[in-house]
Parts: C-alpha cells; structure tokens; sequence
C-alpha cells in the first residue's frame, strides 16, 4: 500500500538515503544504543525535514503549472528557507510572509533569514501568525488578478502531500535498519506542526511495522493538550483518503510528549545551549535550541528517569535547522 505515494508527482531534491550512524560516545555513556537519523545531511541548502515534504507540495505545485510559491514562517523557520532554496532550484518565484517567532524577539540577519535573503525570495514581514496567513491571501489574490499562478504552502508544510514526505523517510529508514540488523524500541524526533510525526506513524503503520514507540517531542507548548494531537490524526486521515487506502489509527497511537518545549516555541534557556555544546563536543552533531535540541535534550533526559530502558535501541530523527546555530550564536558565546 506505501507504493501508493509514488503515483503521485514528486520532484527530487536530495540523494536517498540519508546516513544513519550510531551515536557512539553518548551510547556507551547512557548504556543505551542511540542511532542518529542524519536528515540534516542532504544535498539541497543545509537539508532538513522539510524537504522530504517539500518533495511531493512542489511536486504538485510543479503538476499545476504553479509559477510562484507563497508561505510563511518566523524568523526561526527551515520551512521558509528550504522553501525558498527549493522555489530557486525548480525556477519559480518565492514570496515569504514572516514574523518574530514570540513577542519582541528581535530579528538577527544570520542563518535562516539571511539565506532567505541570499535565494532572493520576496520578503514580507508582519506581526504575528494570523497576520501572516491573511497577507498570504492577499498576496495569492494579487498574483492571480495579474495572471500568475501562485501556490500557497501552510506553514510547516503542514499538508497531507507533507506527510508523505516522510512515508517515504521511514520506509528509506527501514531499509537502512534491516540492513543493520537493528529493531528499534523508540523513534524520538522534534515535533512543531506534527506532520513529520504523522508521517511516519503512517509510514510504520503502512509497512506492518509493530513495536516501534514514536515519541513527538513538542517543541511548541501547544496549550491544548489535545490540538497537536488532533491535528497529526486530522493530517493522517486526510493523507489516507488521498491515498484511497482504508485503515484505522487512534488517537492513542499517536505520543505527543509535552514537558520539554522550554516555555514555547523559539524560546530556550541557558541549561539547553550548555546541553547543545556539551552533545557538539561528546558527539561532533550540531543541534540547535529550536527544535533539534529540545528534543535530543527530552531523549537523554527520559533515559536518566528511566522511561527508556538501559539496552534500548533509540532511532532519533535528526531534523536539521543547521542554519540556527549561526543565528543564535551569541547565546552560545559565554559557553565557548
Ligand atoms: C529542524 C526542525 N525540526 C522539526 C520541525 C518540526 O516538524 P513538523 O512541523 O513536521 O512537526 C521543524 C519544523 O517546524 C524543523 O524545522
């Protein structure tokens, strides 16, 4: 049934598959076995989980003769970046609606907004999040009243045509683990609008696959304990029908873990960058306090309370937002 997702028009953005390596150091030390899915190592503008979904929106973009893409993001997003990256490549016109990732977080011209400026995508910024989706409206209206053929993208990619990306992504990672010999207990990953963890609930769920414990770490501090949750199972549901494959998932197959997400979206303290040097120095990986490090953070802290098991076999997704350490580093200046 996962063939399904092949019908459908994708365009090729990265060189399958991205590497999975063991994150030796920090296994030995935790007496756990931590194998990191490098899905910030590909070949399209510092990579990450964006691209996999991007795959298949543009695919369709591309299938409707879409000549400019419109989305959003704060200042923090992948999703604008690679988003603009991926318009250039294809030859489409870009236009960004975006906005501080909380109130007063001031703007710093590195990392993911200055490649937004360095693709040359058409920059628009507003206040908030629901600014953002009206401009998006409008921006649509404007290109189409002058003959053009826009294609909005919601933010995060955030589309059944998204969860696909990473049907794909865990089916590519299933591969890789059979090939190894290695069953996981846990695939752990960064959860913002939740389609990356739709996907591969899907996914696994496509493939037969049992006994694998996806953990969502919410990297957002939804306030209503349930709306992340109704939102992955509302992006499964329609992923499925567009597929035409029945099957049935409940909302208790899908973890969404809260308690990690630093008091919300884009904001961190000083414990989590002092972490973030300390796994660079332990283990050569780059996280950052968006999104990658809160959950890598959740990882290590559920093994130290003994949630996961001494000798469990732990898959995290690395989900890329290279671009941020670049943008944050003066946060990490008084550690280096
Ligand atoms: C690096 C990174 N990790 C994780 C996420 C969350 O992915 P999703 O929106 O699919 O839950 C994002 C995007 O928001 C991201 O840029």
């Amino acid at each position: 049934m996962i063939w399904r997702i092949y019908d459908f028009p994708r365009i090729n953005l990265f060189g399958r598959p991205t590497p999975l390596e063991k994150a030796s150091n920090l296994s030995r030390e935790l007496g756990v076995e931590i194998y990191v899915k490098r899905d910030d190592v590909m070949d399209l503008a510092f990579g990450g989980n964006k691209v996999r979904k991007l795959e298949y929106i543009l695919g369709e973009a591309l299938a409707r003769g879409s000549d400019v893409i419109v989305t959003r993001g704060s200042y923090y997003s992948n999703h604008v970046r690679l988003t603009a990256a991926a318009a250039r490549k294809l030859g489409l016109d870009v236009v960004i609606v975006t906005y501080p990732p909380q109130k007063d977080i001031e703007r710093i011209e590195q990392g993911n907004v200055f490649l937004n400026k360095l693709f040359g995508a058409e920059i628009i910024e507003v206040n908030n999040p629901r600014e953002a989706d009206e401009k998006m409206e409008e921006i649509r209206r404007s290109y189409e009243e002058k003959g053009r053929k826009p294609y909005v993208i919601p933010v995060g990619g955030s589309t059944p045509l998204g969860v696909f990306g990473y049907i794909d992504g865990v089916y590519e990672l299933m591969e890789q683990l059979r090939k190894l010999g290695v069953k996981p207990r846990y695939i752990i990953h960064a959860t913002g609008t939740g389609t990356t963890q739709a996907g591969i609930i899907l996914g696994l769920k496509l493939l037969g696959v049992r006994g694998i414990n996806v953990l969502g770490i919410d990297v957002e501090k939804h306030e209503d304990e349930n709306r992340i949750v109704d939102h992955i199972y509302e992006l499964i549901n329609e992923a499925l029908e567009i597929l035409d494959v029945k099957l049935e998932i409940s909302k208790d197959e899908i973890n969404v873990v809260k308690g990690y997400s630093f008091g919300g979206y884009g904001l961190f303290n000083d414990e989590l960058i002092e972490f973030i040097v300390n796994i660079a120095r332990k283990e050569g990986l780059v996280l950052e306090p968006v999104y990658t490090g809160k959950a890598f953070y959740a990882l290590v802290d559920l093994i130290n309370k003994k949630e996961i098991k001494k000798g469990d076999k732990i898959i995290f997704i690395h989900t890329g937002g290279t671009p941020l350490v670049f943008q944050l580093k003066k946060y990490f200046e008084k550690y280096l």
